[in-house]
């Protein structure tokens, strides 16, 4: 079975090619189950109730988040009241915060999945462990939902690349998101879990990961406070296609798609 993984979707020129090109990646691949990180959806800061209806609308199952999941104020309502749970947000942030940072659901040939939302705390805000909370979150999930995505949302390189090799073969797949920014390690490790450090964007690649870049060269010029505008050039789509074995939940295979 195949899973597709949406990378961060950033602001208007996101979510537009998603919707030009998600219908033809769903006829290509066949994906049994389709993901997305929607944490810029918002002009780029956070996602609203509405674009959440708009990105699972599209065919999206699932969206993963981040850091800027608080941005938007009518999220954490939503988040705690009126959401089915198919938006997510890192489980590692305190207890008492709104959301959740896990979901379980059916594939649509029926086998059951889990999605998991973890941040990094490199560079980030420290929130708690990344990697406890991976265990916590592991421990409660039912032995029979064999396929397991994780979104390591996180700045560092190195501390995703420890995830995944700390995740090995207890998840079907570890998927990096934040720096938008496609890196080109995609692997299946040795227990079986599908790898990549970062999913890129889904969004605009004429800027600075997703803002008009020359707001951003003048912010590290000057340092005053600016504000920051998404650019609209070279909009790209990132994601990866990943086919498990959805009795064991292993990972056969994990390649990159690009569609511009
Ligand atoms: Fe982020």
């Amino acid at each position: 079975m195949r899973i597709l993984f949406i990378g961060d979707i950033f602001g208007h020129p996101g979510r537009r090619i998603v919707k030009e090109f998600l219908p033809a990646l769903l006829g290509e691949y066949e994906p049994d189950l389709v993901l997305a990180n929607g944490e810029n959806a918002a002009a780029g800061f956070g996602i609203t109730p509405s674009l959440v209806e708009e990105l699972l609308d599209m065919g999206i199952a699932v969206l993963t988040s981040g850091n800027h999941i608080w941005d938007k104020k009518e999220i954490y309502t939503f988040l705690n009241e009126h959401s089915d749970g198919r938006l997510l947000r890192p489980a590692n942030y305190p207890p008492g915060v709104p959301g959740q940072g896990v979901y379980l659901g059916n594939t649509r040939s029926g086998f059951g999945y889990a999605v998991l939302n973890l941040q990094g705390r490199i560079f980030m805000t420290p929130i708690d462990c990344p990697f406890r909370t991976a265990d916590d979150l592991l421990a409660k999930i039912p032995a029979d939902v064999k396929l397991r995505i994780v979104d390591m949302h996180a700045e560092a390189s190195s501390e995703k690349v420890s995830m995944g090799w700390y995740l090995d073969g207890r998840v079907t797949a570890v998927l990096g998101t934040h720096t938008h920014i496609s890196t080109a390690d995609e692997k299946v490790l040795p227990g079986g879990t599908a790898y990549l450090t970062d999913l890129g964007m889904t969004g605009p690649y004429d800027s600075v990961i997703g803002i008009d870049k020359q707001t951003v060269i003048q912010k590290f010029l000057n340092q005053l406070p600016t504000r920051f505008e998404v650019a609209k050039g070279d909009v790209r789509l990132h994601a990866v296609l990943i086919e498990a074995d959805p009795q064991t939940g292993r990972a056969l295979s994990i390649q990159r798609i690009v569609r511009k």
